[in-house]
C-alpha cells in the first residue's frame, strides 16, 4: 500500500505521519526530514538544498526524485509507505507514477490535509522540534514539559530557519502554485483523493484518518 499526505505547510502532514506509521506499522517517507538530515551530515545534497529551503522555496525535482528513488530501493517490497511532503510539484507526482510500478507499487490513496491560513501560521510559529529524538512541539497546542527542551532527549527545542513568518507566508504561495495542482491530478483519477478537515485537534484528525482509511482502504490502524 501506498497513501500520500498532501497539504499546505503546518497543516500536520507530519504529526499525522509519525502517528499513522507507529499504528500501521509501516515507513513514512518523508522529503523534509530527509533533506534536513543531510544539511546536518554536510552532504552533496544537503548543501545544494540549504539555500532553497532557507527561502521556502522548492528544492528543485530532479534532486527529490533521485532521493526518494534511492530510499524507495532500500524497503522491503511489502511494507507500506507513507509519503509525506512528496510529490510537491507535477513532475514529481508523475515520476512517481513511472516509479512505483517497478517495485511492485501503485498510489492506493492520498489524505488531503486541509486547514485556513491563520491555522496554519500559527501552528509553524509555534512549532519547536528536537534535532536528537525528531520529536516536534508546538508551544500553543503541544508544549514540552520544561519549556524549550525535548521531554524525551532533554536536548534544546529548535526553531526551524524557515519557520520566520515571511517565510512561511511565501510557502504557502508556493504550495497555492506548484503543489495544489496536484489535487486535480489525482482527482482525474491518478489516485483517490481523501479530504480530511486538517484545522481540528490532533486526535480528532488522527481519528478521521483512521475511518477514511477503513472504510476506504480497509485498513486497521
Ligand atoms: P517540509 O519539512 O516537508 O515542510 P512543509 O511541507 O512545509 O510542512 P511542514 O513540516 O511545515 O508542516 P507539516 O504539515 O508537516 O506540519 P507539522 O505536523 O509539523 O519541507 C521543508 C522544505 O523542504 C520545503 O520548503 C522545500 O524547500 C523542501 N522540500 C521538502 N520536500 C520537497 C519536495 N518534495 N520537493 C521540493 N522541495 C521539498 O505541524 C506543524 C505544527 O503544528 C507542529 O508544531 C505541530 O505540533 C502542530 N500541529 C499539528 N497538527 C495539529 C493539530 N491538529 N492541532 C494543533 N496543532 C497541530
Amino acid at each position: 500500500m501506498v497513501v500520500i499526505l498532501l497539504g499546505p505547510p503546518g497543516v500536520g502532514k507530519g504529526t499525522q505521519g509519525v502517528m499513522l506509521t507507529q499504528s500501521l506499522g509501516w515507513e513514512r517517507i518523508a522529503t523534509g526530514d530527509l533533506l534536513r538530515a543531510a544539511r546536518r551530515e554536510g552532504t552533496a545534497l544537503g548543501e545544494k538544498a540549504r539555500a532553497y529551503m532557507d527561502a521556502g522555496n522548492l528544492v528543485p525535482d530532479e534532486l527529490i526524485v533521485e532521493m526518494v528513488r534511492e530510499h524507495l530501493a532500500g524497503l522491503s517490497p511489502s511494507v507500506g509507505i507513507i509519503f509525506d511532503g512528496f510529490p510537491r510539484t507535477l513532475p514529481q507526482a508523475e515520476s512517481l507514477d513511472r516509479v512505483l510500478p517497478g517495485v511492485g507499487r501503485q498510489v492506493d490513496a492520498v489524505l488531503l490535509l486541509e486547514a485556513e491560513e491563520d491555522v496554519l501560521v500559527k501552528r509553524i510559529s509555534g512549532r519547536r522540534v528536537c534535532q536528537e529524538s525528531g520529536r516536534v512541539y508546538n508551544v500553543y497546542f503541544d508544549p514540552p514539559r520544561v519549556p524549550g527542551r525535548c521531554d524525551e532527549s532533554g536536548a534544546e527545542l529548535v526553531h526551524r530557519a524557515d519557520d520566520q513568518e515571511d517565510t512561511v507566508r511565501h510557502r504557502l504561495k508556493v504550495y497555492e502554485e506548484l503543489t495544489e495542482p496536484l489535487v486535480a491530478y489525482y482527482e482525474s483519477g491518478a489516485a483517490p483523493i481523501l479530504r480530511v478537515d486538517g484545522a481540528a485537534g490532533m486526535e480528532a484528525v488522527k481519528e478521521t484518518i483512521r475511518g477514511v482509511l477503513t472504510s476506504t482502504l480497509g485498513l486497521e490502524s
